[in-house]
């Protein structure tokens, strides 16, 4: 990796700082570089990262079940994951950007479909590599926070049912049992599956009916598709309209698995990450909490019960209009845009609102496992880093236990069925070389670190 790439100097993030501020855009103030001495001073040990997943980054998950589903026709991809940002080999120069960003903890996620690439067939050597990366982020003195199930699953599961399968929680808790007996040793913190219910949020939100009913109909063909390929009766991918037969399975894997990694290390932090629209009421008479109820309420027991903390990732205020009023459809997933783009970003108290409400809600303390923006004007992101910082701060100040903040996301990534137009990144990656290049926000949150305060 070129280090020029990595390497910061305090008149960079001046520099990338002025240039916010003469671009002038409407809405944002200055960052953290130039505005008033910090005074939110985070609690000592806090964890500082970033997160991404291994279908996202790794590149050729050829056992994934998503794989096979890019690979169908007609599928709902826009483009191919393919070598992703290469991160199964290039691994050495993720570790390269998150020193340079000075992160004192990452989060990513261990595949499954690399693990036990055949049912009942477990992977040593597989297993020795995630161990040769913890290793070497240990020795970087980065704090390993390992998701088990991040999306992809393996083939081979995906053609047994997926989730609708009633074996399934089992099965993954035999991987999770498989896995942490190997890993967990030195793992800081283990998260079982990414987001369970995101599919079932993205549904009951109304704004969003008429997308995920032309999406499903769609899925629904490529899914059969997909079983054919593999010569099954059926397919089931996370992104299966069926998330609410699906949901029962899901309960029973976080449940099962949760056990699974405890019985492995017992004092071994241990939750499930949820996604968490910040719904708040548009006009009088909003159903927003009962909507809320709907989409949160269930899961939250469940993750409360198994669970030592949970898992908090928020993009997103949505306002929910009541009896007699229509708002806008939702834009097209994920964040393209430009117009909505512009409302989310002025609304980084949907973090402290989330944080706040899963607190009040579970009473366990909260984990930020993934916050971020997409975004191709990285001046938007320098501006949002502070700013949700400073609402998180809140949130700790009253009374919050917060465990850290994983900003989503380290590098550019493979951003599902939106492919690799979407940017999330700190760093971004060169789509022919791999190239890593820090972006000028990624200073900005290297200062906040720093000091451990905004
Ligand atoms: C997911 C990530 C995804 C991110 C941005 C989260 O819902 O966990 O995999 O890339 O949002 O869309």
């Amino acid at each position: 990796m070129d280090d020029r790439n990595t390497r910061f100097d305090r008149r960079t993030a001046l520099t990338a700082a002025a240039t916010a501020l003469a671009a002038g855009t409407v809405g944002l103030t200055a960052p953290a570089a130039l505005a008033a001495p910090a005074v939110r001073r985070f609690p000592k040990g806090f964890r500082w990262g970033a997160s991404t997943a291994g279908y996202q980054i790794e590149g050729n998950s050829v056992n994934a079940d998503l794989w096979v589903m890019e690979h169908v026709k007609p599928q709902t991809f826009a483009e191919l994951s393919g070598d992703a940002d290469d991160s199964y080999h290039r691994w050495r120069e993720d570790i390269a950007v998150m020193k340079a960003i000075g992160l004192n903890a990452y989060r990513f996620s261990i595949e499954w479909s690399r693990i036990e690439p055949e049912r009942g067939e477990f992977s040593q050597a597989q297993l020795d590599y995630y161990r040769r990366f913890i290793a070497a982020l240990r020795e970087a003195g980065i704090e390993p926070v390992v998701t088990f199930y991040h999306v992809a699953a393996p083939r081979w599961f995906a053609a047994a049912g997926g989730w609708l399968n009633p074996e399934s929680p089992d099965l993954f808790a035999r991987y999770c049992d498989r896995a942490a007996r190997q890993l967990a040793a030195e793992i800081g913190v283990a998260c079982t599956i990414n987001e369970p219910q995101v599919g079932l949020t993205y549904r009951i939100m109304p704004q969003s009916q008429a997308y995920f009913g032309k999406l499903d109909e769609a899925q629904q063909v490529a899914h059969a598709a997909a079983a054919r390929a593999m010569g099954s009766d059926r397919f089931v991918t996370m992104n299966h309209p069926d998330i609410k037969g699906m949901t029962p399975q899901l309960m029973a894997a976080h449940e099962k698995g949760f056990a699974a990694i405890k019985a492995a290390r017992g004092d071994l932090p241990t939750g499930v990450t949820l996604n968490l629209v910040d719904f708040q009421p548009a006009n009088e008479g909003s159903p927003y909490g009962e909507l809320r109820k709907a989409a949160y309420g269930p899961w939250l027991e469940v993750a409360a019960r198994a669970g030592d903390f949970i898992g908090v990732q928020t993009y997103r205020q949505v306002r929910i209009p009541g009896a007699g009023a229509k708002l806008p459809d939702f834009p097209d997933m994920p964040y393209v845009d430009r117009a909505h783009l512009e409302e989310l970003i002025k609304q980084p108290e949907a973090l402290r609102n989330t944080v706040e409400y899963v607190h009040k809600e579970t009473g366990k303390p909260i984990f930020v496992t993934e916050n971020g923006l997409e975004t191709p004007d990285d001046r938007r992101r320098e501006w949002y880093i502070p700013q949700v910082l400073k609402q998180l701060h809140d949130a700790i100040d009253a009374g919050v236990p917060v465990m850290g903040y994983m900003h989503w996301s380290l590098i550019d990534n493979f951003e599902w069925l939106q492919g690799f137009k979407p940017q999330f990144g700190l760093a971004s990656v060169d789509r022919k070389t791999f190239a890593r290049k820090l972006k000028p926000s990624a200073a900005v949150y290297r200062q906040i670190i720093r000091a451990n305060a905004v």
